[in-house]
């Protein structure tokens, strides 16, 4: 990463909560971490209660990983030292990324620089009108085969500083994004009811703002994720995982999670009409998937 720091990956549990043991034993045998990074992931919250005792236990500073989250909706991100978030996941924003901290940290933020800031903006924009128009054209935006992200590197950063904009206007409308999010993965969440998968947690607790329906197979997720883009739904998959996670043979259920985990949309702009066509493609597509597993 070519940062400063030694990074160690720990074990999740089947819930994807960090496994205290282990974390305990990692840091009885290689020395105390200085951070701790919880993720909370598709928007349900983390072991915050266990992430603060283990904390406080050996002296670490922890970061909430809110990438899922919608931002400004909930109280998560606020127990930790530091919270990152990435509004572009959940709202009409540009890629950005918002860093919040103590207040005592304060002073370790910087403002990010601004230069090339403009020019990402204005081609996030000229996308997003582009889409619409074919998307509206019934052109299957999703349809194509591979999906590319092109890293800016400090333009990243300054797209963010240009983009407060969009994310002071997007946080308006948070209320009514989270509504349609809950309504969204419920609906679905009926209609897979019974289907060849299986929900990640049974039930949608109270409060918790949906990033996507994460949905867990029983075989391999590849060639159906396939599929279903080629059918239109913009579904996803469990990121590239790094080297030293795949290659440890104690790191079981991260790989299981990559291998059978697809990520179903349930974004706020998906109609009840959608939700319901992509809950029957769904069901054929995968169950046939299954069978043929
Ligand atoms: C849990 C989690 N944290 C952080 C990130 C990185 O977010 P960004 O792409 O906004 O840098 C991702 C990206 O998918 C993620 O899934």
């Amino acid at each position: 990463m070519g940062l400063p720091m030694d990074l160690a990956f720990y074990e999740v549990t089947q819930t994807l909560v960090p496994s205290w043991e282990q974390l305990e034993n990692l840091a009885r045998r290689s020395g105390p971490p200085d951070a701790l990074v919880l993720v909370h992931y598709f928007g349900f919250p983390n072991d915050l209660a266990g992430a603060d005792s283990f904390c406080r236990r050996v002296g670490a500073i922890l970061i909430e990983d809110c990438a899922h989250l919608l931002p400004g909706a909930s109280a998560l991100g606020t127990l930790g030292s530091f919270a990152i978030f990435s509004p572009w996941k959940v709202l009409a924003t540009p890629m950005l990324g918002v860093l919040t901290g103590a207040k005592e940290y304060e002073r370790f933020i910087a403002a990010p620089p601004l230069h090339r800031a403009v020019g990402a903006t204005a081609r996030w924009y000229a996308k997003r009108l582009a889409q619409r128009a074919l998307i509206g054209l019934q052109f299957n935006w999703y349809a194509r085969a591979s999906f590319s992200t092109k890293r800016l590197g400090s333009s990243w950063a300054a797209a963010a500083h240009a983009a407060v904009w969009w994310y002071e206007r997007a946080l308006a409308t948070v209320e009514s994004v989270a509504r349609q999010r809950i309504q969204n993965y419920q609906y679905l969440a009926s209609k897979l009811a019974g289907a060849s998968g299986k929900f990640f947690l049974d039930a949608l607790p109270l409060n918790v703002i949906p990033y996507a329906f994460p949905y867990l197979l029983s075989a391999s997720v590849s060639q159906g994720v396939r599929k279903l883009r080629q059918k239109g739904i913009p579904c996803s998959t469990w990121p590239e995982l790094p080297q030293q996670v795949k290659s440890d043979p104690k790191a079981r259920v991260a790989r299981d999670f990559a291998d059978r985990l697809v990520l179903l949309p349930i974004h706020q702009n998906v109609k009840p009409r959608q939700v319901h066509e992509m809950a029957e493609i769904v069901r054929q597509t995968l169950s046939h998937e299954q069978r043929g597993a």
